[in-house]
């Protein structure tokens, strides 16, 4: 993440309020006794992971969701001591240290599992760690088939103990229901085996956010949202929308106004030609800062509560927008191109619609040298 000592021109704003409305409304949906994994990975999908970590903490979550060994080290170089699940795969070399800063591994297959065993036995320690069983998704986990053998290679073992058992749904946010309940159906089953083995799991999870809203019965003892956390969703239009609030907006800054004539092309390759005399306004963001190439001609922005179109091809480090309908526009003028403005917004929802992908990826796009700026009790300050 920048760092930054002056004013920036271009800039996330995350506000931790939303997130802790967010976070209430899915406590709201699960059991008391189910606890949430708050899954911060990939920069907590852009707003920042080490200060959304600690926000989530200060509002009482005490186990965070990352996807690497790298991911986890960050959090526990700034301070963060609660428990952290590494959710993706691990590599030989990063053992020593996911056991030196006590990360806690998720096992997906027998090799991985026997190196960790072998490396804690080696430091005379005993090592947490969840079991990932594929029921679906065919990405990571064990299959029922290759659990048998898990038991084996651990029969005899001391230096890992099995305190969680999860699954991904692959279809939660899907029009039927159809794969999550055969999901679900075989989760269940496997839970069923390590019962019958005599082994007791503290820790099961399965819901992602869009399973937390539609499949209770999913459930479990921990549930483990990403998106919803950020104010979004990505479930099909027959279910009702929750109530989130987005928690990040993205901003950028008038840098300069030009009047052009009718039939005068803007940006590279000719793509737009003004039809009428026209004011074009350049800010300073491009694809580099995460505003997508294909928003080119396509994108809207606000600018003093108005939504004006991007103009041309989005540039690596600029991008021109339309304000000929803009009454008394000026350099300076504040831009949102994630976010409110007056009556008007602009989410990431709709930015993810306009270039046919999902809100995931627009937030966790937002480049690395645009600053994010957090609410504190002193107002918004550059982290
Ligand atoms: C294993 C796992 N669990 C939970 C999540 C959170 O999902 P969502 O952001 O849809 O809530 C993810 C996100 O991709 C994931 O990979």
């Amino acid at each position: 993440m920048t760092t930054t000592s002056t004013v920036p021109t271009t800039y996330a704003h995350v506000d931790f309020s939303a997130l802790s409305h967010n976070l209430s409304l899915i406590s709201g949906m699960i059991p008391n006794s189910c606890g949430i994994l708050a899954v911060v990975k990939a920069n907590a999908y852009g707003h920042g992971a080490v200060e959304t970590a600690r926000a989530l903490i200060n509002q009482g979550v005490s186990r965070l969701a990352v996807v690497s060994v790298a991911e986890g080290l960050t959090l526990r170089d700034s301070g963060i001591t609660g428990q952290i699940v590494v959710l993706g795969p691990i590599l030989e070399a990063q053992i020593p240290d996911l056991l030196a800063r006590e990360l806690t591994p998720v096992i997906s297959d027998l090799r991985t599992c026997s190196a960790i065993a072998r490396a804690a036995a080696a430091l005379g320690r005993s090592v947490s760690v969840h079991v990932k069983v594929e029921t679906g998704m065919a990405r990571l986990g064990l299959t029922s088939d290759e659990l048998p053998r898990l038991f084996e290679a651990l029969a005899d073992v001391k230096s890992i103990r099995i305190e969680g058992l999860m699954t991904h749904l692959a279809d939660a946010d899907g029009d039927s229901s159809d794969l999550t309940d055969a999901q679900l159906q075989t989760f269940r089953a496997t839970l069923g085996t390590f019962a019958r083995r005599g082994i007791h799991l503290p820790l099961v999870h399965v819901a992602n956010s869009a399973a937390i809203l539609r499949f209770p019965e999913s459930h479990f003892s921990l549930v483990r949202p990403g998106i919803m956390l950020y104010g979004y969703h990505t479930l099909p239009k027959t279910v009702p929308s929750p109530n989130l609030k987005p928690v990040l907006q993205f901003h950028s800054t008038i840098v300069h106004l030009r009047t052009i004539e009718a039939g005068t092309t803007v940006s590279y390759n000719r793509t737009f030609a003004a039809r009428r005399k026209s004011t074009i306004a350049v800010l300073p963001i491009g694809y580099a800062d995460g505003y997508n190439r294909l928003l080119s001609n396509r994108g809207k922005v606000l600018v003093r509560g108005k939504r004006v179109p991007v103009a041309g091809l989005v540039c690596m480090d600029m991008t021109m927008i339309d304000v000929t309908e803009v009454p008394d526009v000026q350099v300076g003028d504040r831009v949102t191109l994630i976010g409110r403005d007056g009556q008007e917004t602009v989410f990431a929802d709709e930015v993810a619609d306009w270039i046919g992908t999902i809100p995931y990826e627009v937030l966790c796009g937002i480049g690395s040298r645009v600053p994010r700026l957090y609410d504190s009790p002193a107002g918004t300050v550059p982290v």
